[in-house]
């Protein structure tokens, strides 16, 4: 077999074990086995690079080059659909239909309304050619590299019945789960959750990474078919041609002769979609035959073929008592409503969160008024609204608390930001209690024997004041504590000094720097190999990391510039924490003494790879170029300032196949 016929070979069947796994839910071969298809291939292709292609399963994990979003016009509008919330509005949808067309004739397609963000996507020749967001209608951004990591979307297309070109629309949406994941991340290291996985889906889908984007694993499922000849006559004839060239539609499709059957199917739905993983706002409409379709027609905003039906979002009305200010690790506050207890959704609701000052003032929510509160998802209820004919003329404006509830400094609210925070961050209870949480935390420090209540003990009995009081605790000190005995003060003690051997990586993203969350700090660890290093980097120095912007850069140095910071930091390290990345075995000697400067994006190698190959044949990586640089390593996109200081000082400018061929 020649070499494309075994690329082809090996992308067709990692295609295939994709489609098993991500659109029929049943995958047949092991994870295991899968990953070693997709390293076999990715070997062969970094050997045969001619062969390389946007398309190949391999590149399903994204890139941290950075996206563009080009403006994208639209061969068909994207359209939105008119709503309808009960059998009424139903009934007068039938009834306009029927004016048109036989009543006899008239089927009705029934399918869930995804509830997430619009995507039209392009096959040329069955492979995926571009995909583009719903915009205005009009235009919308075009967001392929980000789509292309996105399993259930498929790369290239299954059989050999599809046309030369076709266009397919659907929904992007984050499942409950990855939704839930997100936003714990998020809120580990100080970044404000989305609010619901519509919104998730939509901003993830416009990140300028999309090595993120295939972290975050959103979904995709297709619902409608645009090609300039008319190929079936039903729509529902068009989802199982889809469906047959291995695209993933709605897992229920359900046709009907009448109204009154299609009122009874949503009704069912209204219960079924709370056992669903995913956000559902209703169910969509549709009328099946293509001809009466477009015998129907488009009003200027949305088709005359079909209506959405909105499901009454769950709801309840109940007495605001009163409002908690909650300080979270970061310093970040969050109004907590307390509320007369209310069934909702089959349970007691007390509490809901206000979310931030901006929101209680946009509802104008006062205390004592009847408020509504919603559950979607698996998202903590939330107060939507009040009931304004129930208000007390007496009721005054939430007064929002200007001082910090636990430590009484000054809050502080900048404008970028949409909460207050509390700056007195080594001094304010909540905060020192949740930075140490965090410390001890699994992906962190993995201090298994301690827990929040233990920390708090620790807290309230001024053993535990910083992270670092952690390492000067003694045995004697924790066996006269309420609920701790001579064993748990054994196993907390023990747990204590094996956490020493936790390396540098995660020891930077335990002591809790405001945005470095636990994949960055790996980053920023690799990178710098040491903790003395990161903490005295410039800005300059820091952006160098991949994933590390100027938000991250700015927040690193200041933390290391406050000094309770840098006297914890100094403890930690008498304490005998891993401060130093361990030196790897070379591999080479190659490239001894050489400075090497990286630039530009590049084919086979993402550049942190190139920066571990050229310290893996001990050559040293640096920054900025002068007469001293060894050669410049330049790939794709690079500046032509930087090209022109490179021939300048005479440095030679080598690519990354000369590069590879030199190591080998
Ligand atoms: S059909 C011409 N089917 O809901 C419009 N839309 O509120 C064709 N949506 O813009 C849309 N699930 O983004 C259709 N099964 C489904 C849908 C669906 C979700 C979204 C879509 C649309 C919006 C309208």
């Amino acid at each position: 077999m020649d070499i494309k016929d075994k690329i082809d070979t090996l992308r067709d069947s990692i295609n295939k074990q994709n489609y098993l796994y991500y659109v029929l839910n049943n995958p047949v071969i092991s994870d295991g086995e899968y990953d070693r298809l997709i390293k076999e291939l990715e070997e062969i292709e970094k050997q045969y690079p001619e062969y390389d292609s946007v398309n190949s399963p391999t590149k399903r994990v994204g890139s941290d080059i950075q996206n563009e979003f080009t403006q994208v016009a639209h061969r068909y509008p994207m359209l939105s659909l008119a709503n309808t919330y009960n059998g009424e509005d139903l009934n007068d949808f039938a009834v306009r239909v029927e004016k048109e067309v036989d009543k006899e004739s008239i089927e009705y397609v029934c399918e869930l309304k995804f509830d997430g963000t619009a995507i039209s996507i392009t096959y040329i020749d069955g492979e995926l050619h571009k995909a583009v967001t719903r915009g205005d209608g009009t235009y919308g951004d075009d967001v392929t590299t980000n789509i292309r990591t996105i399993k259930s979307i498929p790369l290239k297309l299954q059989g050999d019945s599809y046309p030369k070109e076709l266009e397919v629309r659907g929904e992007v949406y984050m499942p409950h789960g990855s939704f839930n994941k997100l936003n714990n991340q998020r809120e580990e290291i100080g970044e404000a959750p989305f609010a619901n996985p519509r919104n998730a889906a939509a901003g993830t889908l416009k990140l300028q990474n999309s090595k993120e984007v295939a972290r975050r694993s959103l979904e995709c499922v297709l619902y409608a078919l645009y090609t300039d000849s008319q190929l079936y006559p039903t729509h529902t004839k068009n989802l199982e041609a889809m469906k047959s060239w291995g695209l993933k539609i709605s897992p229920d499709t359900t046709t009907f002769n009448n109204i009154e059957d299609v009122i009874s199917h949503l009704e069912k739905w209204g219960k079924k979609r709370k056992s669903l993983s995913y956000d559902t706002d209703g169910m969509v409409i549709k009328i099946n035959n293509i001809s009466t379709q477009k015998a129907l027609g488009f009003t200027a905003k949305a088709p005359r073929w079909a209506v959405a039906y909105k499901f009454k979002a769950e709801r309840a009305i109940t007495e605001l008592l009163s409002v908690d200010y909650q300080v979270g690790r970061t310093g970040a506050i969050t109004p907590v409503a307390n509320l007369a207890p209310v069934k909702l959704a089959g349970s007691v609701i007390r509490r809901a969160s206000l979310h931030n000052a901006e929101q209680i003032s946009l509802l104008d929510i006062r205390i004592n008024d009847n408020v509504y509160v919603e559950k979607g998802g698996d998202v903590i209820p939330k107060i939507t609204g009040v009931d304004l004919s129930q208000r007390n003329i007496f009721t005054l404006p939430i007064d929002y608390i200007t001082l910090c509830p636990a430590c009484d400094s000054t809050l502080i609210k900048e404008d970028k930001e949409a909460k207050h925070y509390c700056r007195n961050s080594n001094n304010c209870p909540p905060q020192i209690i949740g930075k140490i949480t965090h410390f001890i935390s699994r992906g962190a420090m993995d201090i298994d024997s301690l827990g929040e209540e233990t920390i708090e003990l620790l807290y309230n009995n001024h053993l535990v004041q910083d992270i670092a009081d952690l390492y000067t605790l003694t045995k004697e000190q924790l066996i006269p504590l309420e609920r701790l005995g001579e064993k748990s003060a054994d196993n907390i003690i023990n747990s204590i000094s094996k956490s020493k051997t936790i390396a540098l990586g995660r020891v930077l993203y335990a002591i809790g720097i405001r945005y470095v969350g636990a994949t960055t700090a790996k980053k920023i660890a690799a990178h710098f190999k040491s903790l003395d290093k990161i903490s005295t980097a410039s800005q300059e120095e820091l952006l160098e990391v991949d994933e590390v912007g100027e938000r991250i850069a700015q927040s690193i140095i200041e933390y290391f510039a406050n000094e309770r910071n840098r006297e914890i930091i100094a403890a930690l390290q008498i304490a005998g924490l891993q401060f130093e990345a361990p030196e790897i075995e070379k591999l080479s000697s190659v490239l001894a003494g050489k400075s090497i400067i990286i630039s530009g994006s590049f084919a086979a190698h993402s550049r942190d790879e190139l920066k571990d190959i050229i310290e893996l044949h001990g050559g040293k990586n640096t920054s900025s170029i002068s007469s001293k640089t060894s050669f410049l390593l330049a790939g794709d996109k690079i500046g032509p300032a930087k090209l022109q200081k490179a021939e300048k000082l005479g440095v030679a400018i080598i690519s990354e196949e000369e590069f590879i061929e030199m190591i080998k």
